[in-house]
């Protein structure tokens, strides 16, 4: 999670350190690249030295997003690709693929509101990336989390090219939040905190773990609820503060950022890469997908950790939420299965 510093200052020197290097080549391809999420994301990808490839795919907007970004003088060849025709040729060969396609929220509505148009989107998307780049790591940002995952792991289960391994909901977000959150009620420097942030992505189902927090530093009862709040409303602070014009997009393309580097660094056999994200898991819950931490190799994920020990309140917390998570784990099955 100390990702972006670095890369930033990685960023700066990429071109001369990493042009002739033995770093891996790395393709990656943003599905919903002219969006609000789409366009930062891209901007930091760009800057990212193990990138050597960047593919934007839109419906529309990619061409002229892709033609600012490649005057960057930074490593990756960046092309833009519009239009369904485009798609296969922009995830072809690609070792991981970002989608935040779709629909935001609006004050009032619940993530899964966006299920109705997301649902499809993410579908269509999926199908494609099973065609075209089958061995690729899935980044899935598209809302409903929570049911877009599931969603994946069902429509690749019919392309046969279901690996649970490289499937995953980003839940960095959160982690984000729940980091700075913290360090400000705290008064302690973020850069040196870590939070552990569990379950899913849309209200109570989120849950941080301010606990196991490091530093640690002690938390009444009251901090610890308003902070799990906080934390579990961040999505909605956002959405609330910029009134019908749409959700979190550039805390968003930072936290996605930090997640497909993650993957990136995974793949390319770096050790001890860790990060919480949303997998299939069979080991902390009794839920098919759980977010919890992570190691990131070559392979994806390879190695899901159990949840460690929880406060007597995240224990509630948890049982809490496993009605909502399973439901929208069960309807996106059910739409993943259908037609
Ligand atoms: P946006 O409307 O600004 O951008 C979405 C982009 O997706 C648009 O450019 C649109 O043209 C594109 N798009 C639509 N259908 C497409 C398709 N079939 N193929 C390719 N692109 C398509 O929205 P945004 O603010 O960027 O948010 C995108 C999604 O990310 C939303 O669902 C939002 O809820 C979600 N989100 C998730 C998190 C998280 O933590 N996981 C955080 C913030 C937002
Ligand atoms: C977030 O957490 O910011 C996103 O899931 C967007 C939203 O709708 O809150």
């Amino acid at each position: 999670m100390r990702g972006l510093l670095r890369l930033s200052q990685q960023a700066l020197t990429a071109s001369r350190a990493y042009s002739s290097s033995s770093t891996p080549e790395r393709k990656v391809a943003i599905l919903g690249a002219a969006g609000g999420i789409g366009q930062p994301l891209a901007l930091l990808m760009k800057m990212n030295p193990y990138v050597s490839d960047l593919a934007l795919y839109d419906i529309q907007g990619t061409p002229g997003v892709a033609a600012d970004i490649s005057h960057i003088n930074s490593k990756a060849k960046t092309r833009g690709y519009a239009g369904e025709e485009q798609l296969g040729e922009a995830l072809k060969g690609a070792d991981v693929i970002i989608i935040p396609a779709g629909v935001p929220r609006k004050p009032g509505m619940t993530r899964d509101d966006l299920f109705k148009i997301n649902a499809s989107i993410v579908k269509g998307l999926i199908s494609a990336a099973a065609e075209h780049a089958p061995g690729a790591l899935l980044n899935i940002i598209s809302n409903p989390v929570n049911s877009t995952v599931p969603i994946a792991a069902e429509v690749l289960k019919q392309k046969g090219t279901y690996d649970p391994k490289r499937l995953f909901g980003v839940t960095t977000l959160d982690v984000v939040r729940a980091r700075t959150f913290y360090a400000e009620a705290k008064g302690i420097s973020v850069a040196d905190v870590e939070v552990p942030v569990v379950g899913g992505h849309a209200g109570v189902t989120i849950l941080p773990l301010f606990s196991q927090a490091t530093p640690h530093k002690d938390l009444s009862h009251e901090e610890a609820i308003a902070l799990t709040k906080r934390t579990q409303d961040g999505g909605t602070e956002v959405v609330q503060a910029k009134a019908g014009k749409g959700s979190a997009t550039l805390s968003m393309a930072y936290a996605g950022a930090l997640f497909a580097d993650a993957c990136i660094r995974g793949l390319n056999g770096e050790p001890d890469v860790e990060e919480f994200t949303f997998v299939e898991s069979k080991v902390v819950s009794e839920l098919p997908f759980f977010s919890s931490k992570v190691k990131l190799g070559p392979t994806g994920a390879e190695k899901i950790f159990d949840l460690g020990k929880l406060s007597e309140f995240e224990e509630a917390g948890l049982k809490d939420l496993i009605p909502e998570l399973k439901s929208s784990i069960d309807k996106g099955f059910e739409f993943g299965r259908s037609g």
